[in-house]
């Protein structure tokens, strides 16, 4: 393999290896929790580029949910960046457990996913207005967590298959061997201003704009209960402060349907019918979704 010399000028100044077009990036920063961070770069970067953070399940890593999902095949014709992170702990799943884990610059895993933000807008002088997360699973619950404790990093959010942010707390850990099982199995339900307060005690004082949230879940997902999908909806939109006004059926595909929120700008769900774990990646929809 030859790589083009952008690339290899583009990553000199950091200690990395590059597998393909995703780049391995050390030295990013802040990493309390012993994160990886892969960065996956298109030959023609956009001006200003955006950037998405796209987020593994458990048992998952960056090179496989990069294999796995088309972000990066996008970004050849539209120029943003997109970051596979992989965290190596509690069989790879995100902390969306422990007190750090739901706070801010506080330890935990969403400080050093933060901090590889931050290194990506420096280094490639990315739009910190064109910030946005995804993720499955796992991924989709950390997802949930970084709306709420760096709601000023993200201006949009999609996700598969999770939880609303603090369906986990206190649990002696994230994954499906270590977890107590509670929020996963449905039985960590709250009203919306219970999950209101939960989501904004994760920030307090925070009085600036929360992104905005389209999140998918599936009726047969056996492992996260599809209740998960209301949880989240109640939650985000106690925070945005919108209802909900309709569902429009069969979109984006037979099957599948759309509850929205408001006008529709802020809050999406997606109930995907027959859908088990985990509903598969929708890329042309996030995009449409982040505005890119
Ligand atoms: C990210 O950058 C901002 C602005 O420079 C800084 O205030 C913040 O502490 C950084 N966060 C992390 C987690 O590195
Ligand atoms: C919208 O869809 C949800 C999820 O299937 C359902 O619980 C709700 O009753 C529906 N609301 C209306 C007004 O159809």
């Amino acid at each position: 393999m030859k790589f083009s010399s952008s690339i290899l000028v583009c990553v000199s100044a950091a200690t990395a290896t590059v597998n393909g077009a995703l780049t391995r990036v050390s030295n990013f920063g802040n990493n309390p929790t012993g994160l990886e961070m892969n960065i996956a770069v298109p030959s023609k970067i956009a001006t200003k580029p955006g950037i998405i953070l796209a987020l593994h399940g458990c048992f998952g890593n960056g090179e496989a949910y990069y294999q796995q999902t088309k972000y990066s095949q996008i970004a050849e014709q539209k120029g943003f960046l997109t970051i596979y992170p992989t965290s190596k702990r509690d069989s790879n799943c995100w902390e969306v457990n422990t007190a750090k884990g739901l706070s801010r610059n506080a330890g935990g895993d969403n400080q050093g996913l933060v901090a590889m933000i931050n290194y990506t807008i420096q280094k490639y002088g990315a739009d910190p207005a064109k910030v946005f997360v995804t993720g499955s699973s796992s991924g989709c619950m950390m997802t949930n967590v970084l709306m709420a404790t760096y709601p000023d990093v993200f201006a949009a959010a999609t996700c598969y298959s999770g939880v609303a942010a603090g369906c986990v707390a206190g649990s002696p850990g994230a994954s499906p061997i270590s977890s107590d099982g509670k929020c996963a199995n449905g039985y960590v339900i709250k009203s919306q201003a219970e999950w209101t307060k939960v989501a904004k005690d994760m920030y307090p004082g925070y009085t600036g704009k929360y992104p905005k949230l389209a999140t998918w879940h599936g009726t047969a997902d056996t492992l996260v209960r599809l209740v998960n999908l209301d949880e989240q909806l109640k939650q985000w939109s106690g925070v945005q402060g919108v209802s909900f006004s309709q569902n429009v059926t069969n979109t984006p595909q037979n099957g599948y349907k759309k509850m929205v929120y408001g006008d529709g700008t802020k809050l999406v769900g997606y109930e995907a019918t027959g859908v088990g774990h985990t509903v598969p990646v929708h890329e042309t929809e996030d995009l449409a979704w982040f505005g890119l």
